[in-house]
């Protein structure tokens, strides 16, 4: 992706930690250091500019089997909630079939393989579930065989949706990255949604592949007659869906806050933006399982460095309970969809909204990135150790 009017991004303020965490005391000094672990702002991020994808990306879905844009539902209790004009929630819980927004991306990802590189033996792919999913969508729709390599904390239901779509599903010990790895050295055309040094071409396609979603939402705005988004909430794992954002909302003429969520713990991009460098993170354990990523994608990096202006951590309990909240609203959310909301809510507090895009009250957008796909991870596994022991 070619940047224009790349400015530098400006340095990272020390993270806010909120001040209605009460005066010092054993119990205040923690809840500071967790929220200020929780929370980044960078407002001038909102001032950053680049190129928008290719153009060609959104009539390319038009063309595929099952396509339409995916619903724009308006949600006025939220709005009432939340302080808000307006507030919409995209829900990708039925995307060209599958549940969850993944496909766009790699459909249009091996499409531009393709014609760069010819037809591949097979399709391999590394998985939290739907990206792994999609891939394996694509190949069967190309006559081709795929590889799906997941790490063990993906639940049973999820490995056994991406084997009844014929692909060869093989369980990997260890964290996401590990399946990554374990993907990359497989032979075949790998189709993976993230990015290191050396393996950029097929993510930076993956990302344009998402901007279909983003140009339904500024249509289905339109159409409702409600002012452009000044607030968009996306879940993140590596980043990618992030950086399409990113890449979306600054390359127009507004600059509305973009608000990255993710699991409090699996926070490589919030922790990566804090310390102002690529970092990676613990394994974690999520219902989220989506975003349970422990390293941002390298092209995703410096994008969300320079144009992501807020980025907030929040637990599985929130992600739970949002998730609830969107069904009682007609909304068939996953934990991962729902980290949307719940992300909206942490951010929204008196001492973090100054920081936000004065055009937060007016349109909110919450990305529900996927439906409900079956029992989490945790469910199946049993509760979590205690820490306390
Ligand atoms: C449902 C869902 N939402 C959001 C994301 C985050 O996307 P990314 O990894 O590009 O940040 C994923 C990634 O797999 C996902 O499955």
């Amino acid at each position: 992706m070619r940047q224009r009017d790349r400015m530098a991004a400006p340095a990272a303020p020390a993270p806010s930690a909120d001040s209605s965490a009460g005066p010092s005391s054993p119990l205040s000094r923690f809840t500071d250091s967790w929220f200020a672990h929780s929370w980044f702002t960078r407002p001038p991020a909102r001032l950053w500019r680049c190129d928008p994808a290719p153009a060609d990306v959104a009539g390319f879905h038009a063309m595929l089997p099952g396509y339409a844009p995916t619903p724009l539902v308006e949600v006025p209790a939220l709005a009432a909630e939340l302080g808000a004009d307006r507030v919409f929630v995209k829900d990708e819980s039925r995307r060209m079939g599958l549940p969850a927004f993944k496909i766009l991306g790699a459909a249009w990802g091996v499409r531009r393989a393709i014609r760069a590189h010819g037809r591949p033996e097979r399709l391999v792919a590394a998985t939290d579930g739907n990206h792994g999913r999609a891939v394996a969508r694509i190949a069967r729709l190309l006559g081709l065989p795929a590889r799906v390599l997941v790490p063990e904390h993906v639940p049973a239901a999820a490995r056994a949706a991406i084997a009844a779509e014929d692909a060869e599903v093989v369980v990997v010990r260890g964290s996401y990255d590990a399946a990554v790895r374990r993907a990359a050295a497989e032979p075949g055309l790998l189709v993976q949604d993230t990015a290191w040094p050396g393996y950029e071409e097929i993510p930076g396609w993956i990302v344009e592949g998402y901007s279909t979603l983003f140009r339904e939402v500024d249509a289905q705005l339109a159409a409702a007659g409600a002012a452009p988004a000044g607030l968009v909430a996306v879940p993140m794992g590596v980043g990618s869906l992030a950086q399409a954002a990113v890449v979306h909302y600054r390359s127009g003429g507004s600059a509305p806050t973009l608000l990255g969520v993710e699991p409090d713990t699996a926070a490589s991009v919030l922790t990566s933006l804090i310390a102002d460098r690529l970092t990676t993170v613990p394994d974690g354990d999520t219902v989220m399982a989506g975003l349970n990523c422990p390293t941002p994608s390298t092209l995703a990096w410096p994008v969300l460095r320079a144009g992501l202006d807020a980025a907030v951590a929040v637990p599985d309990a929130a992600a739970l309970r949002a998730a609830r909240d969107l069904a009682g609203h007609g909304v068939p959310a996953g934990p991962c969809g729902a980290a949307a909301l719940a992300g909206v809510r942490a951010a929204l507090t008196p001492t973090r909204r100054p920081s936000l895009s004065p055009a937060h009250t007016g349109t909110v957008v919450l990305l529900s990135t996927e439906g409900v796909t079956g029992p989490p991870a945790r469910a199946e596994r049993g509760p979590r150790p205690s820490s306390a022991g």
